[in-house]
């Protein structure tokens, strides 16, 4: 092989670094976003009031919540596979199938895009066995997004722990609902990422600057903030409000 010139040298180590300072950039930011506490108790990070009132880290201080037993039942379990779900939990949302209630919805906050195998056992779940409808704030692809884009998104979604093929077009949103229940004319889904991803980010970085008066770092929150300031910038992604309204013919019977 003939020996490589000194500018060749310089050029060769200039690549080889900069793709192993990719390659950390890369690993780091996967642990981060696969690692089981990206939604665990460090969250208090982002909801902590600035500034503190109180820092108070002393030993021997008891606080004790007492809940009036009542009104509102919580359960564990995996919503996005209906079919795992224990009797008690499965009897729980049954009885909710009652004609008593005019009205029944399921509501889904920013999670179904993690939901694996896909949206689909849930919604098909509720829409025929239930007869709710559906409300959520979900992520949906923007079908006009370079291609190079929309492949880093679906990288995106995977280091999240997502399903690759999670984000659906708003067409392909919209057929999914159909086939699972729901009634195309009067479902909507509506464009509010204007109001969400500038938001979230500057919140982040605000909340960045006020927590480094106590020392403390957003960590890798702030690789999520950086993330939904290039959903933002880019639109590879759209943050909407979907509602599904329930088709007459989804029968209470399957599922
Ligand atoms: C992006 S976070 C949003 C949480 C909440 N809406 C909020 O604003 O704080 C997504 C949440 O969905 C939950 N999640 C993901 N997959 C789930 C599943 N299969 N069943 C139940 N919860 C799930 C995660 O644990 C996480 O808390």
């Amino acid at each position: 092989m003939a020996p490589l010139s000194s500018g060749g040298q310089i050029a060769l180590a200039f690549v080889g670094g900069f793709l192993a300072a990719l390659l950390v950039i890369a690993v780091v930011a996967f642990s981060f976003l696969r690692s089981s506490d990206a939604y665990g108790l460090g969250h208090w990070k982002l909801n902590a009031k600035m500034p503190l009132s109180t820092m108070w880290m002393n030993l021997g201080y008891c606080l004790f919540d007492v809940v009036e037993p009542g009104y509102i039942y919580l359960f564990c379990a995996d919503a996005a596979r209906p079919g795992t779900w224990d009797p008690q939990t499965r009897s729980a949302v049954e009885s909710l199938a009652d004609e008593r209630y005019a009205e029944r919805w399921l509501l889904a906050l920013d999670c179904l895009y993690h939901f694996k195998p896909s949206r689909r056992p849930v919604f098909e779940y509720a829409a025929r066995r239930l007869k709710a409808n559906s409300m959520a704030f979900d992520l949906v692809l923007n079908e006009s997004a370079s291609l190079g884009d929309k492949l880093r998104m679906r990288a995106v979604g995977v280091m999240m722990g997502c399903p690759i093929d999670t984000f659906l077009t708003e067409k392909e949103y919209l057929d999914q609902l159909v086939q699972c229940g729901y009634d195309r004319e009067s479902s909507t889904i509506t464009d509010i990422s204007e109001h969400v991803f500038s938001g979230v980010s500057g919140f982040i970085d605000s909340q960045e600057r006020a927590l480094s008066q106590y020392s403390v770092t957003l960590g890798g929150y702030k690789l999520a903030g950086r993330l939904f300031e290039w959903f933002g910038r880019s639109k590879v992604v759209k943050a909407v409000i979907v509602v599904a309204r329930t088709r007459e013919d989804a029968d209470l019977s399957s599922s």
